[in-house]
């Protein structure tokens, strides 16, 4: 199992000291004028200490212009550490072409605990944060955020939350699965009383062979619960409860604790095969128990609303109607309107590193998806995966307005000998996009990646590589 990708398995964000408040830490720190610059560096010295306080009210807008916002993350410091500034050079077309490189630790998951509503597993997914990094920084409240490589929905879920407009593609149905319900979470009571109204002691297709995984009671409930959420999506019937019950579901089916309906196996976002997880039951000579489904559901729920109060859902409950969520390659949208996109957040499949297919094999399943037929881009060769992106920029530059901004995260691939951010600059350079940035944040070895087998800067890293681009006005 190919573990070589460092981002943490985003769902666990740290505690949550709050219910339904929301930091916004550059609306609180502002900078509307670059003459203070004493001023500034106290406001992110007391930034850098302390947990920054809470605001319910997300709705002071963005840095004025690139410089501020170049500005801005030149004078973050973390535990004290000054933000490194270098150049990244790339050739381009036989020019020289120079970025300005900005590292430190610029989000961390201590530094602002994420939204409850973000902890759904995804292979290869990006934290809140570092959403929430750019999209303070470089839109006002109820602009429009897009994610052309959607995947659990962390840009789309972070951006509704922070009032913005919100827009995501993903070429595998599952994303829309995982997305659409945390846009309007039904509350605990609804969920309760579906789930108990329900009759799950029989369901069609039975699949023998996943007894190796659960136990046949708790499999016998999965797919009845399976074939109850089929029917509903055939008939045309499926409401937001039975979204949200078939979003949890798939985030219980596996993984490592009591918590999962499964026997131990990998996290929930890379599910073995049937073969392997054989060999792991005989390792360690263990067989599946009885798990009860429903409450394993209802419990992950209450988990994942906890900080869902009125606020959140007021500001959900404004973008959820108008949102877009596509199911299609990203590289042609004609449902997104040309000039309407204010910002891009976005991180695209890196090379050969993540097989989306084969890890989410039995969550397709659940949700009646032919996994082998997903068209994902799964390019081996450098300049394969270039052209594929290039395409993509293209037509994230027709969505965007003037004066909007692509962020486009690439990890760092095999041990660190790729950086796919020169690789990136020209893809975006290419189609008229100009590269401002490159930023880099540099995290901290954490529990979740240690967890999951990741070492840092062994198999993978925890560092996060931004490009930044303008679509010139
Ligand atoms: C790195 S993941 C994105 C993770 C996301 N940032 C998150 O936090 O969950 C890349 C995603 O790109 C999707 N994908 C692969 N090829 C695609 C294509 N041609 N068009 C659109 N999406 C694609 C994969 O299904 C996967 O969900």
């Amino acid at each position: 199992m190919d573990c070589s990708v460092g981002r943490t398995d985003g769902g666990t964000t740290g505690s949550h000291a709050h219910a339904d408040t929301f930091i916004d830490r550059s609306s609180h720190f502002a900078l509307t004028s670059l003459a203070n610059s004493r001023a500034r560096e106290l406001r992110y010295a007391e930034m850098n200490q302390a947990q920054p306080s809470l605001l319910e009210d997300p709705s002071i807008g963005k840095l004025s212009g690139v410089l501020s916002f170049k500005d801005d993350i030149r004078q973050l410091a973390w535990n004290g550490q000054p933000t490194e500034v270098k150049t990244t050079e790339v050739d381009h077309d036989g020019n020289t072409v120079r970025v300005e490189t900005f590292t430190n630790e610029f989000w961390t998951s201590k530094q602002r605990a994420g939204h409850s509503l973000h902890e759904i597993s995804y292979r290869a997914c990006f934290k809140p944060q570092l959403v929430d990094f750019f999209v303070q920084r470089l839109t006002d409240p109820g602009d429009l955020v897009y994610d052309p490589f959607m995947g659990r929905g962390t840009t789309v879920v972070e951006a509704a939350l922070l009032d913005r407009a919100v827009a995501g593609c993903d070429v595998n149905p599952l994303s829309r699965v995982l997305t659409k319900p945390r846009l309007a979470p039904p509350t605990l009571t609804q969920v309760s009383e579906r789930l108990h109204a329900l009759d799950l002691t029989f369901g069609d297709d039975y699949r023998e062979d996943l007894t190796v995984f659960f136990h046949p009671e708790t499999l016998r409930t999965i797919c009845a619960l399976r074939s109850y959420l089929r029917k509903r999506q055939t008939a045309g019937e499926m409401d937001g409860v039975d979204e949200w019950i078939e979003m949890v579901a798939v985030n219980r089916l596996t993984g490592h604790s009591r918590g999962f309906f499964s026997v131990y196996t990998l996290p929930p976002n890379q599910a073995v095969s049937i073969d392997s997880q054989r060999k792991i039951n005989a390792r360690r000579e263990q067989t599946p128990a009885v798990r009860d489904v429903v409450q394993l559901i209802i419990k992950k729920s209450k988990s994942l609303l906890r900080d869902c109060g009125d606020a959140t859902r007021q500001r959900l409950g404004a973008h959820a109607p108008g949102a877009q969520l596509l199911v299609r390659a990203s590289s042609r949208t004609p449902e997104l309107r040309s000039a309407s996109v204010d910002l891009v957040v976005t991180s695209p499949p890196f090379l050969d590193v993540v097989d989306y297919a084969t890890d989410n094999w039995l969550r397709c399943w659940f949700c009646g998806i032919e996994a082998d037929s997903v068209p994902i881009t799964m390019a081996r060769k450098l300049d394969a995966w270039r052209s594929a992106m290039t395409e993509v920029f293209g037509e994230l530059r027709r969505v965007l307005v003037p004066g909007g901004h692509v962020a486009f995260e690439v990890g760092e691939v095999r041990g660190g000998k790729i950086k796919l951010e020169e690789s990136v600059i020209p893809c975006g350079k290419s189609v008229g996009l100009e590269p401002l940035a490159v930023v880099i944040n540099a995290q901290r070895f954490t529990k979740t990646a240690n967890c999951w087998g990741i070492s840092n800067n062994r198999k993978g890293t925890n560092t996060n590589r931004i490009v930044l681009f303008r679509n010139p006005e």
